[in-house]
């Protein structure tokens, strides 16, 4: 067997977890000595979820690169560590060894030290999903940069908002992105930035659609010339940086219900056993299979499981530029076909999108070569869940529903393929050394079966959050502070009789658009910035393909043009302030907004309303002006 902690039973789950929960400290050692470290730890795990202080590996030394690559090249050099597929079917696809994964990452470490990045300094990546966008993570992770990935559905202001945030003073880009029929002008995207952000010394410009970008002397310069210089230097091999255990691997931003996006902070060692560990055991992965996650690195999907787990067990990771419905909605599976893809890990909502196109798009697709299917980002509906188990899986490939976040860095709740039981629309059970637990408004745990409540963890995992960059104490009271001594996930769910655990979503001011997160506030800033806007309320509401819409209440003062034009001004800047991601679905413009005396907006009122539940709004006597809710209600769009 070539993963010792590999389960192989139902049995082999309940001892494990078991174990790591009367002796997490035996239990992760245990896992942890299967990989290379060039110091082994003084202590396991010390933490106390108060301040909160978290730290797995203490005294250790590694660099994950050594892991991801250096440690295969023995038996896997000639294995594709990364296959890629080109937005556009009829462009070639690529395939890197890890033997050529290693040279182009070692290579590209050298460009960036020959650039002035050191350990410690925070980098950016705004790329498109091509390989050298790993190569670029794998770079930074090889000299000990932080790396800060930025989803390219961003906008200009988003990325000079978390470049100043983490004080970034090198970008890596390329000229632009193929997505779909779209082409991303990312450069462009870039320069936009970079007029308020002028402590950005480089940025690293990768030639992909080879669209026209200016670039600026003594701050812009090409990746290829500068590969190029390494190349002529001679000496391509960059030695892996010695990490601390607990030294910062990279930083993510991510949505919460108040504020600008956090940096969530994931360290060197516990993120790498643990995402590890959850790829091995989750999809049950087995050595030269093909697993294919349909993520985008820049999400907290794509680092764990297209990236750091897949390649840390020395697996192929499939990588895909473009969407499930390009050139049309059979993408997914011609490319399950062209590969031979053994697992495919994917959102609801893109099967809820292919599902609408009903079965034509699966003519003449084999797809025989599945054996997992996965699932994650948002709750899936039982419909959906059985159209993939039906239509995809042929009713003989094990689903898994995997429940994780950003800030839990891989997989908490899940069934294991094929090991542990799954039912439609539960992530079912704990992961080993995952304690959930559900507790009420007052933080008091609910111990019976049957119920609902709020979902939180008891201890930690190797991959917990560390901090939030360069604010602790947001860290503290966002997620340790609520109730004490717990990590509260933010999330509601619901325990069967078998403690299997049903998600049932956010239960604070976040929405799940599409399997992407944003906070309610963040909305609302950006409609309120725009001009003739006097406030506005954000609300989330059931959409059939995203999970949920965005629907704005606008109170709008201005006189310039027609409401339609109106709303769709509205649209633009949003799409400027956060990213065409964040683009309102439905825009009412309101002349009030139901408050109460103190107030406050009641947001409860303007979810049914929302919803369409129209005749079952409740109580509106503590309102200020209960007449601007049939108002409301008149006007619904
Ligand atoms: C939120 C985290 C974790 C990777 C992608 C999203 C929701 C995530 C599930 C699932 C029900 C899920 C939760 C969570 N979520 N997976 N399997 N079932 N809901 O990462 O952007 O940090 O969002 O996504 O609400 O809190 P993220």
């Amino acid at each position: 067997m070539s993963y010792p902690y590999q389960i192989t039973s139902y049995e082999g789950y309940q001892e494990a977890w078991k174990k790591s929960v009367e002796d997490p400290e035996g239990f992760w050692g245990e896992v942890a000595s299967h990989f290379q470290w060039k110091k082994p730890w003084d202590r396991v795990l010390d933490w106390n979820f108060k301040e909160p202080s978290v730290q797995w590996f203490k005294g250790a030394q590694l660099n994950i690169t050594e892991n991801c690559i250096d440690r295969h090249l023995a038996d896997k050099a000639n294995q594709p560590a990364i296959i890629w597929e080109p937005n556009d079917p009829n462009d070639h696809h690529r395939m890197l060894t890890y033997a050529q994964l290693h040279t182009k990452v070692n290579q590209f470490a050298n460009v960036l030290k020959n650039n002035g990045v050191k350990k410690g300094d925070r980098v950016c990546i705004y790329m498109g999903m091509i390989p050298e966008l790993a190569i670029a993570v794998l770079g930074c992770a090889r000299i000990g940069a932080i790396h800060s990935v930025i989803f390219g559905g961003f906008s200009a202001q988003s990325i000079a908002d978390r470049l100043q945030d983490a004080n970034a003073e090198f970008i890596i880009t390329c000229d632009g992105a193929f997505r779909g029929a779209k082409d991303i002008p990312l450069k462009n995207v870039i320069d936009d930035a970079l007029i308020s952000c002028k402590f950005v010394k480089r940025v690293i410009v990768y030639t992909h659609t080879r669209s026209a970008v200016s670039m600026i002397k003594g701050r812009d310069v090409w990746w290829e010339d500068e590969v190029r210089k390494v190349e002529t230097a001679g000496n391509p091999d960059c030695p892996a940086e010695t990490m601390d255990a607990e030294d910062p691997l990279f930083i993510l931003y991510t949505s919460g219900s108040t504020g600008k996006p956090k940096g969530v902070v994931h360290t060197c060692g516990g993120y790498m056993v643990y995402t590890n560990y959850t790829f091995v055991n989750v999809f049950q992965y087995k050595p030269q299979e093909i697993h294919f996650c349909t993520a985008d690195i820049g999400w907290i999907t794509g680092h764990s499981y297209i990236v750091y787990g897949p390649l840390s067990a020395g697996a192929t990771s499939l990588m895909f530029e473009g969407i499930p419905t390009f050139p049309d909605a059979g993408r997914f599976w011609d490319i399950i076909d062209k590969f031979k893809v053994n697992i495919l890990y994917t959102a609801p909502t893109a099967i809820r999108s292919l599902m609408a196109f009903g079965l034509g798009p699966l003519q003449n697709k084999d797809l025989s070569s599945l054996r997992v299917l996965g699932t994650v980002g948002e709750p899936i509906n039982e419909e959906a869940w059985l159209w993939y188990d039906e239509h995809i899986g042929k009713r003989k490939c094990p689903i898994v529903d995997t429940w994780w976040q950003t800030e839990t860095g891989g997989v908490l709740i899940s069934n294991l393929a094929g090991i542990t039981p799954s039912k439609p629309s539960y992530a079912t059970l704990p992961m080993p050394g995952v304690q959930p637990l559900l507790v009420d408004e007052k933080g008091v745990e609910i111990t019976d079966n049957n119920v609902t409540g709020n979902l939180c963890i008891k201890s930690p995992w190797p991959a917990t959050l560390r901090t939030t960059y360069g604010d602790h104490e947001r860290c503290r009271t966002n997620y340790f502070a609520t109730y004490e001594n717990l990590y509260f996930t933010g999330d509601g769910a619901y325990r069967d009789e078998n403690g299997f655990y049903r998600i049932t979503g956010r239960v604070d001011d976040v929405l799940n658009v599409s399997g992407h997160r944003i906070g309610t506030a963040e909305v609302e800033n950006a409609i309120n910035m725009h001009a003739g806007v006097v406030e506005s309320a954000v609300v989330g509401y059931p959409h059939d393909v995203k999970g949920q819409g965005i629907y704005a209440f606008v109170i709008y003062s201005g006189t310039h043009g027609d409401e339609d034009m109106t709303r769709r001004d509205i649209t633009a800047t949003v799409s400027r302030i956060i990213g065409p991601i964040a683009k309102p679905d439905k825009i009412q413009l309101v002349s009030g907004l139901p408050k109460t005396r103190s107030g406050k907006i009641m947001r409860r009122i303007l979810r049914k309303i929302a919803e369409n539940e129209l005749d079952n709004i409740g109580d509106t006597s503590t309102l200020l002006d209960p007449a601007v809710v049939e108002e409301i209600k008149r006007g619904k769009v």
